[in-house]
């Protein structure tokens, strides 16, 4: 199977590229060598590289930019995954599309969960135009896997864990969130499974895939102290005193039984994953360059 990635250098990508099956044949680009906004340039590549799926991880993801740049994130964000996914159509192969929880308002009550069909009402210019995304994918192929996630942090990206740990290096006391609770996933569990998906193949839609288990960002932190072995003060803070361009979902944990049905599996708890990613992190740094 040839496997067109677009957006491959950035923190999902690596991990999946990492955990390419062997007999995958990997087509990685990124923006230097496929501008997915470029209509030409999509079909040259695909008509030169005749792909048998598509993976796409690009995106504009700098959520409190969007809000000043809304037009330059719709045409990445919301224009562009139509682009790559009449590309796929004219092929007749399949794509996976990323997407995210910030396609809701996040007004869950404690205990709730958000199905795939849950309604929408994005609250942020990122969230709108990851939206529109998904509605450019569903409308020019039929052949769609939409996967939406949340709290994503990996190796080789700039993550909250990252922060977290720098911070702490740098002060005796931290303040953190405490009033948006989600699910933090490890790119180093979502990429494995976009891989189960493009082997198996279940019905085409929309997947929620997360780790398991949900927290607040100010428990989160805690969590990657206790494990790390840091000793920090952290105290709980309201989003309201942060001051961002942009809202975020209050409460917003996204429910994955159909693609763990789907796919006959279970999706690790979160606090194992990042156990994982603390191993991985040290393994990395470890390495002599
Ligand atoms: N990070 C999260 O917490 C999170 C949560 C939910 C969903 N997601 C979704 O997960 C997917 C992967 O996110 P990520 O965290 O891996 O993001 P990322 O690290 O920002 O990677 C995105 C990659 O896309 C590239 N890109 C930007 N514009 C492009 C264009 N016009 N053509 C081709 N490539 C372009 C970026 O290049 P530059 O860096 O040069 O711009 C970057 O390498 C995205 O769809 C994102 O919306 C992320």
């Amino acid at each position: 199977m040839r496997v067109l990635v677009t957006g491959a250098d950035g923190m999902l990508g690596t991990a999946f590229r990492a955990a390419a099956p062997e007999a995958a044949e990997l087509i990685c680009t990124d923006v230097g060598e496929l501008d997915i906004t470029d209509r030409a340039a999509v079909v040259k590549c695909f008509a030169a590289e005749r792909p048998d799926a598509l993976v796409n991880l690009a995106a504009y993801t700098a959520v409190d930019d969007c809000e000043s740049h809304e037009a330059l994130a719709l045409t990445i964000n919301g224009s562009a995954p139509g682009l790559l996914a009449e590309a796929c159509a004219a092929r007749d192969i399949p794509l996976v599309h990323i997407s995210t929880d910030y396609v809701f308002d996040g007004t869950l009550e404690p205990g709730q969960v958000y199905p795939e069909d849950a309604a929408t009402a994005p609250l942020s210019a990122y969230g709108r135009t990851k939206l529109a995304g998904e509605l450019s994918v569903a409308a020019a192929s039929e052949a769609h896997w939409i996967v939406r996630t949340q709290w994503l942090y990996g190796v080789g990206g700039p993550n909250f864990v990252e922060t977290m740990l720098r911070l702490a290096g740098e002060r005796d006391r931290l303040t953190v969130v405490n009033d948006q609770v989600g699910s933090p996933t490890s790119t180093h569990s979502l990429a494995p499974l976009l891989w189960t998906l493009l082997e198996r193949r279940p019905a085409y839609g929309v997947y929620h895939a997360v780790n398991s288990g949900s927290c607040s960002w100010f428990d989160f932190a805690r969590e990657i102290f206790s494990q790390a072995g840091v000793a920090v003060g952290v105290d709980p803070m309201d989003s309201s005193q942060l001051d961002r361009p942009a809202p975020r979902p209050a409460r917003s944990v996204l429910d994955t039984a159909k693609l763990r049905a789907a796919l006959q599996l279970e999706i690790i708890d979160w606090k194992l994953a990042l156990s994982d990613y603390l191993q991985r992190r040290e393994t990395v740094s470890d390495t002599p360059s």
